[in-house]
């Protein structure tokens, strides 16, 4: 018989061998003519299958939410300085990704984690947030910097309100949601943030949708699918703070003196 070389790479999501490129075996033709969407093609490119509507919609709304959140967040804030020093568009993006992590837009996959590990063990809200409390680990998806108790941020809100309707279960948000009425009586700050929201809201789009078995989502979760869907959304966001300053052709930024403490 014939003898196949061994390969130096396995790829299981895309080929484009043939007449049209497929993505997890849906031809491209389909995805046009059955008026797919980008979340679509995120559910065949990244869960390599394809999610109901409801699913798919939830996906876009959270690229939508998260495109961009104003050019003082930490991401578009590197943008604009690396497009005010003169460097290219991938310059300009890549250096707003890279403040994406634990403290910004970067906790989703903990949150998930997290909350998943403390709803799947029974805990209550009080005990969850007293043990992470005791092991000096800020819980993940909760806080944020300018949005409080009495002004919550309206994207948790929107999300919520989409899963509320659209979900089977939101067993998992409602945990969170325990969470943020606990750690609300804390400090003021402590709402639910969009990375909680989602990272909570994931695990319900998972669980519900019949589309996953528990290896399966405990392997997305382990691995961490859902920053991803911040990355991807901000994106958009530090793609235009960049067209925007070379646009406003904005000179070299310098930060001013008078907002440095100097110090020994
Ligand atoms: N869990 C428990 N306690 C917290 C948390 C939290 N998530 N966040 C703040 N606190 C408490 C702590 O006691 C903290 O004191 P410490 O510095 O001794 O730990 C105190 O509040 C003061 O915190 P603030 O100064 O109000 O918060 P800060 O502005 O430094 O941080 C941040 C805001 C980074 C969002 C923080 O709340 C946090 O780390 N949250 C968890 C990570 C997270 O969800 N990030 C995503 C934010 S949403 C987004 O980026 C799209
Ligand atoms: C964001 O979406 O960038 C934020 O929630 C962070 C912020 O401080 O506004």
């Amino acid at each position: 018989g014939k003898v196949r070389a061994p390969t130096h790479i396995i790829s299981t999501i895309s080929d484009e061998r043939g007449e049209e490129p497929c993505y997890a075996g849906v031809p491209m033709s389909s995805i046009v003519e059955q008026g797919y969407g980008v979340g679509d093609v995120i559910s065949l490119l990244w869960f390599k299958r394809s999610l109901p509507r409801y699913c798919t919609h939830f996906i876009e709304i959270c690229i939508m939410l998260c495109a961009d959140h104003g050019p003082c967040v930490s991401g578009a804030h590197n943008t604009i300085v690396t497009a005010r020093a003169g460097k290219d568009l991938v310059s300009c993006l890549v250096s707003g990704l890279l403040t994406i992590g634990p403290r910004f837009g970067g906790a989703i996959d903990d949150a998930a984690r997290y909350f998943k590990d403390a709803y799947d063990r029974g805990l209550t809200a009080y005990e969850f947030v007293e043990g992470m409390k005791k092991k000096g680990i800020r819980v993940p998806g909760i806080g944020h910097r300018i949005k409080r108790g009495d002004h919550r941020d309206n994207r948790v809100e929107l999300l919520q309100q989409f899963a509320r309707t659209h979900f089977p279960s939101v067993k998992y948000m409602e945990f969170a949601v325990q969470v943020e009425t606990y750690t609300l009586t804390k400090a003021n700050n402590l709402v639910l943030n969009v990375d909680g929201a989602i990272g909570s809201l994931f695990l319900d789009l998972l669980a519900g949708s019949g589309m996953f078995t528990k290896q399966e989502i405990d392997e997305i979760v382990q691995i961490g699918y859902l920053n991803g869907l911040f990355v991807l959304a901000r994106s958009i966001g530090l793609i235009g703070h960049t067209f925007d300053q070379k646009r406003l052709k904005q000179p070299l930024y310098r930060h001013p003196w008078e907002d440095v403490l100097y110090t020994k």
